[in-house]
Formats: structure tokens, C-alpha cells, sequence
């Protein structure tokens, strides 16, 4: 008898998370397709992949070459949502209220364009996952815009996990993982972020892709598990 093989697609998956998730769910059983925009990054996640991965640049904030993707893929059975934006961080007092709009087109649009697009071809016993941010989950000064944006995404989850069911719908809430998302600080600064953030979380350490990889693996492999947010953020949310 042979055994099915699943076809996941990672929108983002050419570095960070996305990239930690493909080299966890591909093997005998999985296809993974990943995407990005920039073809080199592309090129350069696929290769470490060993090349066993399909792959596809084009931008999720577009939707005309969101629905080209997904119309020649063809049927696919999990969606992983992996495209990030890191608008709308800063003190309240003078965060740039545009930032809040930004960080929604850059992230949650295309997170939820993807998906709208993916339905006609997107096996209905199979699974999605959001990627969020515990922004949207933790009290600390700073997050505001950030965790308002993050947070559509985990208010949507539980609506479309009963709309589009039995498809599920997951959602997880990463905390401060040493990615390139990051590389937005130099080298110094973001070193020093690292330790405070490191500090201030339960675990003593900040987290890794490979971290976050293992708890999308586990919603996309569950079949029992619909409508949750996975915080996976070693306990950050609790620090005062
Ligand atoms: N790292 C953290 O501390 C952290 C914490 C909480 C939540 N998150 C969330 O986790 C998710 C993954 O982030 P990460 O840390 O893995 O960041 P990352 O290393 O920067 O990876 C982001 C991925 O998304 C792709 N991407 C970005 N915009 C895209 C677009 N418009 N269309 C297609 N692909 C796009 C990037 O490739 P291209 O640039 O080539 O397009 C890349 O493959 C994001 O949603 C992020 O907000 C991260």
C-alpha cells in the first residue's frame, strides 16, 4: 500500500521561520513548496534545502501574482504564512498612526490574500497557519501598533476555523526569534535586544526559527487541532 504524500506551501518560506519549517516537514512524506520575492534569497534557501524543495518567487502583497501562483500550482493540502512586516513598533506617544496601515499591508493582507486565493485548490482535510507575533498578546510598552496589527490575524482564526471548516485554521504567536527579521538593527544593537528580551523570558533565552518550526509542524500535522493560537515564545508574555 502506498501512503499519500501532502504538498505544503510556505509563503515566506525562503528564510527565518518559513525556512526552519520547510526543513522540518520535508521528507518521504512531505512536498514543500517555498516562496519569497527575492529570487537570490530564493535560490539560496532552495539550495539549502538540498534542493529537494519546489520553489516560487513572487509578492504576496500583490494579488495578481498571489492568484497566478496558486492557479498553476494545482491542489496543495497545508498553507503556511510565514510573510513578514515589522511595522508599527515604537512608543505610542509617537508612532506614526500610517505605520499601523502599513504593517497590515505588508503582513496581514497578504496573509489573508494568500489564503483567500488558496481556497479553490487548498484540500479541505488539510490545514492553515497564520504566523502572528506575541506582540498582540503582551502588556510591554512599545507594541502597540505592532500588536494591533498582529492581532488581526489571531481574531481572525477562530471566525475561520468554523467559516471554512473542516479545513483547519491555526495561528501561532511567535516571541523574539533570532532571524534575519531582526536584521533591521546593526550587528551591536540587536545583539544587546537579544540579551535584554533573553532576560526577560521565562526560558532565559530568546528563541530560534527551529523553535517556531516545531510548533507549526504540530498544527499542520494534528488533525484534531482548529481555531488555537500556538504562543510559542518561551514564557515572554508573562515578563512584566
Ligand atoms: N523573528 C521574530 O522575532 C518574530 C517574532 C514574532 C513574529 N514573527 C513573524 O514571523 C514571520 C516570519 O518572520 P521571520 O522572523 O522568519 O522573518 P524573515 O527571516 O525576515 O523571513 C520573512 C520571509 O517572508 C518573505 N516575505 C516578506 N514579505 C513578503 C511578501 N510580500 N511576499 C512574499 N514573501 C515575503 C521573506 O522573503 P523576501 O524578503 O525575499 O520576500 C522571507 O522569506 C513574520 O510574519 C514575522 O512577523 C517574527
Amino acid at each position: 500500500m502506498t501512503s499519500k504524500i501532502e504538498h505544503t506551501v510556505i509563503i515566506g518560506g525562503s528564510s527565518g521561520i518559513g525556512l526552519a519549517t520547510a526543513k522540518k516537514l520535508l521528507g518521504p512524506g512531505m512536498k514543500v513548496t517555498i516562496t519569497g520575492r527575492n529570487q537570490d534569497k530564493l535560490v539560496g534557501a532552495w539550495k539549502s534545502l538540498g534542493g529537494a524543495a519546489d520553489k516560487a518567487a513572487f509578492d504576496a502583497s500583490r494579488p495578481d501574482e498571489v492568484r497566478q501562483f496558486f492557479a498553476r500550482l494545482g491542489p496543495f493540502d497545508h498553507l503556511v504564512l510565514a510573510a513578514s512586516g515589522g511595522k508599527g513598533l515604537g512608543p505610542f506617544e509617537t508612532l506614526d498612526l500610517a505605520d499601523i496601515a502599513g504593517g497590515v499591508d505588508e503582513k496581514v493582507r497578504p496573509q489573508l490574500s494568500c489564503l483567500q486565493a488558496a481556497l479553490p485548490t487548498l484540500n479541505k482535510s488539510g490545514s492553515v497557519t497564520f504566523i502572528s507575533a506575541v506582540s498582540a498578546q503582551v502588556t510591554m510598552p512599545g507594541v502597540a501598533g505592532i500588536g494591533a496589527v498582529n492581532g488581526m490575524l489571531l481574531t481572525v482564526t477562530p471566525i475561520l476555523a468554523v467559516e471554512l471548516k473542516p479545513l483547519r485554521v491555526n495561528v501561532v504567536a511567535p516571541g523574539v526569534i533570532d532571524t534575519p527579521w531582526w536584521d533591521f538593527l546593526p550587528e551591536e544593537q540587536r545583539r544587546a535586544v537579544f540579551a535584554e528580551y533573553a532576560g526577560k523570558t521565562p526560558v532565559g533565552r530568546i528563541g530560534r526559527a527551529e523553535d517556531v518550526a516545531s510548533a507549526i509542524a504540530f498544527l499542520v500535522s494534528n488533525g484534531f487541532m482548529t481555531g488555537q493560537v500556538l504562543t510559542c515564545d518561551g514564557g515572554l508574555r508573562f515578563a512584566a
